[in-house]
């Protein structure tokens, strides 16, 4: 059975592993307004929320995950990893925002995304690649988040005017406190004089309780490096 805990900023119940599937339409929002290079990774993709949408958007996609929720490879630790899967120069995800994550600091979710976001920024700098991260906006005015996404020179900022309902895994869902942001970043562009600030509004209602999409297009390619391959 998932062990559960409560999370105090929403009053709702927060599962282990940091585990909340994104609604569709906030994947929508990040493709209706960048060009993504595929094929993507999903370095995180819980039960794939996020890599259908791609998919079904026309991308090819890597999805990986260090739990194991029924989709794409389990086992793999964002943070052992030392280069994007093979062929991958774009990664797409929602991470675990790190208070009720596997590693350990919970509480310390600023912190947690600090260290999420500078390893992302890593592997995608170093392959010339894109990025696109789903985070809390309140976030990125913190002055070291700040100074690594300027220093990262980010492209955009597509904020998300309504916020998102978060479903619990048991079918109920409740909107959160946060407005979110996906912040974009693409080392193989020109220097631009600073990120550009987007707005995307989503779907009227937010009723994005739509069926699945279907996994089984999605392709799984090989894991990811991690230093202990080198
Ligand atoms: C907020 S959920 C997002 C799931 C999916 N990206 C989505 O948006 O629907 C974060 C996911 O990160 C995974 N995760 C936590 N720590 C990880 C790590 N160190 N490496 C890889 N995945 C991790 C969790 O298992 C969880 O599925």
């Amino acid at each position: 059975m998932t062990k559960v805990r409560p999370i105090h900023e929403s009053g709702f119940e927060r599962v282990e592993g940091d585990f909340y599937s994104t609604p569709a339409w906030v994947t929508e929002c990040l493709l209706s307004k960048v060009t993504l290079r595929g094929p993507i990774w999903e370095p995180c993709c819980g039960d794939g929320a996020i890599a259908k949408v791609l998919t079904a958007a026309g991308h090819q996609v890597v999805a990986t995950d260090l739990a194991d929720r029924g989709f794409g490879g389990a086992g793999v630790d964002f943070f052992a990893t030392s280069q994007m899967p093979e062929g991958c120069r774009t990664l797409v995800t929602n991470p675990p925002y790190g208070d009720g994550g596997f590693r350990g600091r919970a509480g310390k979710s600023a912190a947690n995304m600090l260290g999420f976001t500078d390893h992302a920024i890593r592997l995608a700098r170093q392959a010339e690649g894109q990025l696109a991260l789903l985070v809390r906006f309140q976030w990125i005015a913190g002055r070291r988040v700040a100074s690594l996404l300027t220093d990262a020179k980010m492209h955009s900022a597509i904020v998300l005017t309504r916020r998102i309902r978060w479903f619990d895994h048991g079918g109920a869902y409740k909107t959160g406190q946060h407005h979110h942001a996906w912040i974009f970043f693409d080392f193989a562009a020109p220097p631009i004089g600073g990120p550009s600030l987007v707005f995307a509004d989503g779907p009227d209602g937010q009723r994005h309780n739509r069926a699945p999409l279907d996994q089984s297009v999605l392709p799984l390619f090989g894991r990811p490096p991690t230093d202990a391959d080198d």
